[in-house]
């Protein structure tokens, strides 16, 4: 069986909707695979405790801990490796990764942003969206490169935005469509890399 490892730095509701279509859509039995592993590098994250009562391994890898962002990454390298994983999940996970860390998982590291890439990179994204009069908006799952929120896309999923919209309404409406592209574009990935 391969592994999947999923980062996470919050809620984890992207994880928890990529464990749940794990086990409905049967990725073992169709593709091999299995979630391995949930790592936060918050040790408040709400996802933990979930992922846990799912009987899945859970890490944390605190990254005030760490005196560098190299320090932090080759750590959490480290950790991944032990898993050997076919694919790393970037689910919310709050921070910027090193080169070299990309480089290391470069063809299975993959992230999920809530944009319409290449538009709105970075923070503050559905806020940006309705400043900017955009009457779309949505998320991005892509593959990762060093460049923050660049690299191949994946998957996207488009969403109105509504007259009189807030910045969590449409991040509400986003949010859930996040839980139904990320899953998706998983099994798309894992279904080209078999018959690779
Ligand atoms: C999602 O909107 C994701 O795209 C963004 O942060 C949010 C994470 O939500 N990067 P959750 O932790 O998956 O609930």
């Amino acid at each position: 069986m391969k592994n999947i490892v999923i980062l996470i730095s919050g809620s984890g509701s992207n994880m928890a909707a990529i464990v749940q279509a794990a086990q409905q859509r049967q990725w073992a039995q169709r593709f091999g695979v299995r979630i391995a592993a949930v790592v936060s590098n918050r040790p408040d994250a709400a996802g933990l405790e979930w992922a846990q009562a799912q009987g899945i391994e859970v890490s944390v890898l605190d990254h005030t801990a760490y005196a560098s962002r190299e320090d932090f990454d080759a750590a959490l390298q480290a950790l991944l490796d032990a898993y050997d994983p076919v694919l790393v999940v970037l689910a919310g996970f709050m921070r910027i990764l090193s080169a070299g860390f990309v480089q290391h998982f470069a063809g299975r590291l993959i992230n999920i942003h809530p944009s319409l890439l290449p538009a709105f990179g970075g923070l503050h994204t559905h806020q940006r969206a309705i400043d900017m009069g955009c009457q779309f908006a949505g998320a991005t799952v892509h593959q990762v490169t060093a460049e923050l929120d660049h690299g191949p896309i994946l998957a996207q999923a488009v969403v109105p935005v509504l007259p009189g919209d807030t910045a969590e309404r449409l991040a509400a409406r986003v949010l859930s469509q996040e839980h139904r592209l990320y899953p998706t574009a998983i099994e798309g990935w894992l279904s080209r890399t078999r018959s690779a």
